[in-house]
């Protein structure tokens, strides 16, 4: 049920105090003085704790009415204390459910009228089971009958509060406030709590007390702890103990998450509290857990996991035939090559300029391309240019799917072709408008996948364009201009009672995007729906791809939300060419494994200014390992491309890049384990990339480590992000780390920290004693890699045993006709080595061929050389093994073993 919110908010007129310890809720802004801040009818207290300027205590509470248990949890009915005061909407419904014995869902909601909650075409939700799970890891408490509403959650094991509403004592946060527009709600934390997500923001991954999160999409380049692109309320926490838990709330509305010293509270300008707590134990159980409530991210095409290269000035179709040709003449590789909004006639969605892109050329640009095991991806945005006879405007308007202004005319606002309208994804004929844009589209072009571009929505007004000089960029003087003057006209949909802290500056809502009264079908508001705008335009064109296509499609989005992992990939947006922006890409990568979009990575060498041949080099070397990899800039900034900046960058970048193409099997298994519920092995799976606290939980020396990161289990990467650095301090986690280039062991045990002498031609990568990971010889695009045979790189742990998986199918089917799961597992017993892989195969459709063989085996960590190797009870000859004294690494080679065979080789 949709309805329209009433913007009408009545002056506090009851019983108040002005109590400097009590809770401070935030109603001044940056700037405010004490008479402004007395004449809004507010506190003013300038010692302690911002804000100096707040609201006056409230005198209300909700109380508990009733309890009732049920099957699956609790029922329970809150009363204000006082009805005849505030805006305090009263009765409220508690639901807690037990939904598995690691999922609790607690939703707090008005009984009486429906308020806007995100639909669940949108971004899915869990329904309750049926019966009881099993015994669950949680307890539930709350606050006695007529007693002031309270709930905690405690972990079962070790009797660890976990979540506990109750007002902590120093006053960092109150208890529940729930009015129209403006929902309140915290936790107490324990003292130094180790706590991740709350995305987006760029930001160090271990997020910090005295923060303000906002989540508000958002178009901005990238500053440190603002409100960004998409958002994300989730957080993961990490106790001492080494468990880990998840608290997901699932609101659309903007909104502040305060980190105080001992408490986080919500701070949210509508909607309803509907969270949702996951027990883990594990973290990467937690985000599993997680991914199941929002939807798993699903299995990207395997070229997507190739090289991309993209830049926003390429001039005309023959400078990307160049770029296509250079990649080549350097063997470099290269999937795609991507187009920016250049090649649009006058920036309008599904064209071509006639002049520079010409379909004739550019549709035998895409065929060279494909013929070569390429592909082609273009960029699209949100708006469509207002002009009759474009036929995107044209179509738009005969099926009114446009978003609406709250006159009920066709919302204006102005992105690269000027005036545009946007298609309204709740419209339910707007789907369908898409995919007919988009079909129309790939008939004159066969692109291969989309960017979602500018889907905050981005908009060059304030709000619906009133004149050609509406854009202000610089939020400050926005502030002091625009929110200033809406101030004195009274509250209004842009300028709720609450102002979150939109820009670090409280701008008004409506700041380079839509008015929050614009109005999509059914009434549902912008207010309401801003942060949807993104997830929805990512499910509309990965499923008009799939359905126009057959095949898995590719779809790139800069704004997301929760289940966006589900259709979309994610690039971090406009970073800045400097090592600080390298650094932050690392947080953003992890941060958006947790919130279920693997398939993620920042503009290789840097957006926005002129990168140099050093950055560009350390960048190619850590994008190398993003899950998506790909080097992007902006128009007028210096060409990028890494054969740009002369022998010595191109090398480095050719030897990384097929590093990064040896690996793309385990890339991809990994890829695989993500989008399924449980793992073979029933480990939990979640993730690609992860931060070292997932694999190392109880060594809490990686509980703030940002500056490393793992790729699945086995890969400790640690690059350089210093400038003039020719060295990295690394940690090691407790186990044995091998070297990946030079195969010697570079730390027996591990937990410690080693300086590693890292010239600009290296990266430090190390694999886990204890893996098995599986590679292919690299070529110079996947297509081509998809063909050489397989390697294993088993890395024996100090007792010599190590495992691993691959999985295997064509790479772009929907419904896989041929696909192997295959376990890799080597033991060590009185001087002898088995390895053993064992493969369970599924066809459907024989005229497949089967994957190529395993060719070559390298065992790290083979104390001396054996005396003989078998492979399924066969001598393998001398030629064939190859040991190696200095890094105690066996090389089994010209194996042509089957994949899908089961295989021993012994070793002794
Ligand atoms: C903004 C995007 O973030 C950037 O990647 C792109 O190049 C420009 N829009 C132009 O389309």
């Amino acid at each position: 049920m949709f309805f329209l919110v009433l913007f009408l908010y009545l002056p506090l007129s009851y019983a108040l105090t002005c109590n400097p310890n009590g809770f401070r809720r935030d109603c001044g802004h940056v700037g405010t003085q004490q008479s402004d801040c007395e004449q809004k009818g507010c506190c003013w207290s300038p010692k302690g704790h911002i804000p100096w300027c707040f609201y006056p205590n409230p005198s209300t509470v909700y109380v508990i009415q009733d309890a009732v248990q049920t099957s699956l949890g609790y029922e329970i009915t809150l009363v204000v204390n006082d009805s005849s005061v505030g805006q305090a909407i009263s009765p409220l419904y508690v639901n807690i459910t037990s939904e598995t014995k690691d999922r609790l869902h607690v939703k707090v909601f008005d009984p009486k009228n429906t308020r806007w909650e995100i639909p669940q075409n949108v971004s899915s939700f869990s329904n309750p089971p049926s019966s009881p799970p099993p015994a669950s890891q949680y307890k539930v408490s709350f606050a006695g009958k007529g007693e002031e509403f309270w709930f905690a959650i405690t972990r079962k094991s070790n009797g660890e509060t976990l979540f506990n509403s109750s007002a902590n004592s120093n006053g960092e946060f109150n208890s529940l406030v729930f009015e129209d527009q403006y929902l309140q709600i915290g936790t107490q934390l324990p003292s130094g709590y180790n706590l991740y997500g709350l995305g987006e923001h760029v930001c160090p991954l271990r997020l910090s007390s005295g923060q303000t999160y906002t989540l508000w999409n958002f178009d901005t380049a990238t500053p440190v702890n603002l409100n960004l692109y998409g958002s994300h309320p989730f957080y993961l926490e990490l106790r001492q103990s080494g468990s880990a838990h998840g608290v997901f709330l699932r609101n659309s509305n903007g909104m502040d998450v305060t980190l105080n010293e001992e408490s986080l509270s919500y701070k949210v300008i509508g909607g309803i509290l509907d969270f949702y707590f996951f027990l883990g134990p594990q973290a990467e159980a937690v985000i599993q857990q997680y991914h199941e409530v929002i939807g798993r991210p699903y299995l990207p095409p395997y070229w997507a996991l190739g090289f991309h290269q993209s830049h926003y000035g390429y001039k005309n179709v023959e400078a990307l035939q160049d770029v296509v040709a250079q990649y080549k003449s350097n063997k470099l590789p290269l999937d795609t090559m991507w187009n920016d909004i250049d090649y649009m006639d006058q920036y309008k969605d599904f064209t071509l300029d006639p002049v520079n892109f010409p379909e004739k050329k550019m549709k035998q640009f895409v065929d060279e391309l494909h013929e070569d095991g390429q592909h082609y991806v273009v960029i699209i945005d949100p708006g469509i240019k207002k002009q009759s006879g474009y036929k995107a405007y044209d179509d738009g308007i005969h099926a009114g799917i446009f978003i609406k202004d709250k006159n009920n005319n066709f919302f204006v606002g102005k992105v690269w072709p000027g005036n545009t309208v946007f298609p309204d994804f709740f419209h339910p004929a707007a789907q369908q408008y898409w995919q007919d844009q988009i079909a129309g589209f790939l008939s004159i072009l066969p692109v291969d996948g989309l960017w979602v571009d500018m889907n905050e929505i981005s908009n060059f007004c304030n709000g619906e364009c009133t004149s050609d000089v509406d854009f202000v960029s610089d939020t400050n003087e926005v502030r002091n201009s625009i929110y200033m003057k809406q101030e004195n006209v009274g509250f209004d949909p842009n300028n709720p009672p609450y102002a979150i802290n939109n820009q670090g500056n409280h701008i008004p809502l409506n700041i380079k995007t839509l008015d929050m009264d614009a109005v999509h079908y059914g009434g549902v508001l912008e207010y309401n729906s801003h942060n949807l705008f993104g997830i929805m335009e990512d499910t509309a064109t990965s499923i008009a791809l799939r359905i126009l296509t057959k095949k898995r499609s590719f779809v790139l989005s800069r704004s997301t939300f929760p289940g966006s992992g589900v259709y979309t990939a994610k690039w971090t947006g406009d970073n800045h060419a400097n090592f600080n922006d390298l650094y932050y890409s690392i947080p953003g990568m992890l941060n958006f494994q947790m919130f279920g979009i693997p398939l993620v990575g920042s503009d290789i060498c840097g957006f926005i200014g002129d990168t140099n041949a050093e950055l560009c080099a350390r960048w190619m070397q850590l994008g190398a390992f993003y899950p998506f990899s790909r080097n992007h800039n902006n128009k007028g900034s210096k060409s990028q491309e890494p054969y740009m900046f002369g022998q010595q960058v191109t090398d480095i970048s050719r030897k990384i890049l097929n590093v990064r193409y040896s690996l793309l099997p385990y890339y991809y298994t990994l890829f695989y384990y993500a989008s399924r519920p449980v793992s073979a092995s029933n480990v939990p799976a979640a993730t690609v990339t992860r931060p070292l606290f997932f694999e190392f939980s109880d060594d809490n020396n990686t509980y703030g480590i940002d500056k490393q990161f793992m790729v699945g289990s086995g890969l400790l990467i640690s690059p350089v992000l210093t400038q003039g650095a020719a060295s990295v301090t690394a940690y090691f986690p407790k186990a044995r780390w091998y070297d990946f280039f030079s195969k010697e062991i570079t730390s027996e045990s591990g937990a410690e920290s080693k300086t590693l002498a890292t010239p600009l031609e290296s990266i430090q990568v190390h694999v886990r004693g204890g893996v098995i990971v599986p590679m292919q010889e690299p070529s110079l695009t996947t297509a081509a890699s998809r063909l050489n045979p397989y390697q294993l790189l088993v890395a024996l742990d100090s007792s010599g045993m190590a495992n691993g998986s691959l999985y295997l199918d064509d790479g772009i089917s929907l419904n896989v006709t041929r696909y192997s799961l295959i376990t890799y597992t080597a033991m060590s017993t009185s001087g002898q080595t088995t390895l053993t892989s064992k493969a369970q195969t599924t066809v459907t459709n024989d005229s497949e061929s089967a994957a190529p063989p395993m060719n070559t085996i390298i065992v790290l960590g083979v104390a001396k050389k054996p005396s003989t190797v078998t492979a399924n009870s066969k001598p393998l000859p001398s030629s064939q093994v190859l040991y190696n004294s200095t890094s105690l690494s066996l090389t089994l080679s010209m194996l042509a073993l089957p994949m899908e065979s089961d295989f021993t080789l012994l070793w002794k």
